[in-house]
């Protein structure tokens, strides 16, 4: 593991733009009781979630992804041609190739951008955060859009009460340019690949290439041993917050709103227990959208925005965990001024 930060910056990388997206359908938990065996109060209480969003049978994750990035190219103010990179973090891509990212690019018209899908589980948001942010600060590119977009439903086994519960679909969006100062000051990013089969999709890939017997063994659905990621998780979110807070140059209690992956209350609670923080210094918002995996940070960091919980100025943390296993995360100097 590695910290990367302050070092040799020739100029500072900043959100300077935010949208996010969810699809009509609403799945409360009610409706999962009808479905699996399970009960709405079994399921606030493990997890906080109380509801989660489904795409529509067609609704790809490119079409969620595209309904973000507007959002967030109108509050940078920047158009689809002046784009100069793509980056799509998603675990649920329209298809193995071509990349998600390659099918935004066209439907936005971003003519001019460099494209390419990021996989890092449910921290793929903030790992593409931390790549655009180096060809801005190294003054390769000016305009950088990272998207969040996820279509979980689509793998999801619908008899397996351990993962269904758990999971929704949506986008989110950001515009990444250079800034005067602060902005993204530094990541903290990891895996530990000996842990991939507590939360993995076994087939359609090289290992298992998809057949009827694939597909008649459920090998391409989301199979997950919940406690193992639940322990990797409590550990991973409060030291890589501390992590990357330290590595700015500054201490827990200076952060003004830490932004936590939503996958389960009881997480973040043990997190933010672990670094001291009250409930008004943690963003949650699973109880509306379940997890969306590598949407969950970039929709709940626009929907802070949005309330103006966040402004100018103020220190913030996005932090994630999962598959892989992997964590990130990044520690910011709210600047949405772009030069
Ligand atoms: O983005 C990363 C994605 N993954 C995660 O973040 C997952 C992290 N892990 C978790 O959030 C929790 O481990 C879960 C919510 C998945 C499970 O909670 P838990 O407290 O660890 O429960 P458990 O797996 O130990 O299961 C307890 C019981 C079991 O029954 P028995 O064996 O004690 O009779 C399960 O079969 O709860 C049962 N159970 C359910 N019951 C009703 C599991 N799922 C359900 C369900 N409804 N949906």
């Amino acid at each position: 593991m590695k910290l990367i930060g302050m070092v040799n910056k020739m100029r500072n990388a900043s959100i300077t733009g935010w949208g996010k997206y969810l699809p009509d359908n609403i799945l409360t938990n009610k409706d999962l009781e009808e479905i699996v065996d399970t009960s709405d109060d079994w399921i606030r209480s493990r997890t906080g979630i109380k509801q989660r969003y489904i795409a529509d049978d067609g609704e790809t994750t490119s079409d969620l992804a595209y309904h973000a990035a507007r959002k967030a190219l109108k509050t940078a103010d920047l158009k689809a041609e002046e784009i100069d990179m793509i980056i799509v973090a998603t675990v649920t891509p329209d298809m193995p190739f071509p990349a998600t990212s390659c099918i935004l690019e066209d439907r936005l018209g971003a003519d001019n951008a460099a494209t390419f899908d990021l996989e890092a589980g449910c921290s793929g948001f903030v790992y593409g955060l931390s790549v655009a942010s180096q060809f801005i600060e190294s003054g390769m590119y000016d305009n950088i859009l990272v998207v969040g977009a996820e279509t979980l439903s689509k793998i999801m086994d619908w008899e397996d009460r351990n993962t269904c519960v758990l999971f929704g679909d949506g986008a989110g969006a950001a515009v990444v340019q250079a800034v005067d100062k602060g902005g993204l000051m530094s990541f903290d990013l990891g895996s530990d690949g000996s842990g991939g089969e507590s939360l993995y999709m076994p087939g359609g890939g090289s290992l298992n290439p998809a057949t009827e017997k694939t597909v008649e063994d459920k090998l391409h659905y989301i199979k997950m041993a919940g406690n193992q990621v639940f322990k990797f998780a409590v550990k991973r979110m409060s030291q890589a917050s501390r992590d990357v807070v330290n590595k700015a140059g500054f201490g827990t209690e200076d952060v003004d709103l830490f932004i936590p992956h939503q996958a389960n209350t009881r997480i973040i609670n043990s997190a933010a227990k672990r670094l001291d923080l009250n409930n008004d210094e943690v963003y949650v918002n699973l109880p509306e959208y379940g997890n969306t995996s590598s949407a969950s940070v970039p929709i709940a960091m626009a929907e802070a925005r949005e309330k103006g919980l966040i402004k100018n100025g103020d220190k913030v943390v996005l932090v994630a965990f999962g598959a892989g296993l992997t964590w990130a995360s990044a520690f910011l100097e709210w600047n949405e001024e772009g030069k």
